[in-house]
């Protein structure tokens, strides 16, 4: 068991599955990859970028970290940005949360991890940043719920206002960035009300989003 056979047996599946459907595929992506769009998603294992919208190997570049957050000065994220956007030229940047996300529940919540305190700050931000319309949701699922939409909103802000961002556009080169949410309950995608496409549109889209998260609770 030392050496998890199981997953070995099921790789050699996977990729003979994979090869009777397209006998030269990875002969074809073995030389380069040209995914159209970039994730920035939530390590959570419910949310797993290319199975939930349905794209193989190769069609999707891929950046996961604990409740996909966007941080200035975070090397690992912003190096998977820099190379998505300035060499695979991806056309789309879709930044990608969850219900019921552990880490933005933690980081409503009061006792310490340890090492990942530091990283929910971004998140406790978040939270501070909308207190006066938080403050307003009685009910905690709708507390969280609203908390993982607003958090995925400004990192997808987040990504718009790196400088990654701001001189691919100064430079022309097309790129729209998404902020999704995934429910784990259904398996469903929705789109938060953000898709920026120049720098013109980031406060517009941002105020936009955002308000449509604590409208969609208040007029219940
Ligand atoms: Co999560």
């Amino acid at each position: 068991m030392r050496v998890l056979s199981h997953l070995f047996e099921n790789n050699k599946r996977w990729a003979s599955s994979i090869r009777e459907k397209d006998p030269t595929f990875f002969e074809r992506l073995s030389g380069q990859q040209n995914p159209e769009y970039l994730w920035i998603g939530c390590s959570d294992s419910r949310v797993p970028a290319n199975q939930i919208v349905g794209l193989l190997p190769g069609d999707i570049f891929v950046h996961r970290n604990v409740a996909n957050l966007v941080v200035n000065g975070d090397h690992n994220c912003q190096s998977v940005l820099q190379y998505g956007v300035e060499v695979l030229k991806v056309r789309h940047v879709i930044v990608c949360g969850h219900y019921g996300c552990g880490g933005v529940l933690a980081a409503l919540g009061q006792s310490s991890l340890g090492d990942l305190d530091a990283w929910l700050l971004h998140i406790k931000e978040v939270h501070s940043t909308h207190r006066r319309h938080l403050d307003g949701l009685q009910i905690p699922a709708e507390l969280h719920d609203a908390l993982c939409e607003l958090n995925i909103i400004e990192q997808a802000r987040n990504v718009c206002e790196t400088r990654i961002v701001q001189n691919a556009w100064a430079r022309e080169q097309i790129i729209d960035v998404h902020a999704w949410i995934y429910s784990i309950r259904d398996g469903i995608l929705k789109d938060l009300n953000f898709t920026v496409t120049s720098p013109a549109e980031v406060q517009p889209m941002y105020a936009n989003a955002t308000d449509s998260v604590m409208k969609k609770r208040t007029h219940r």
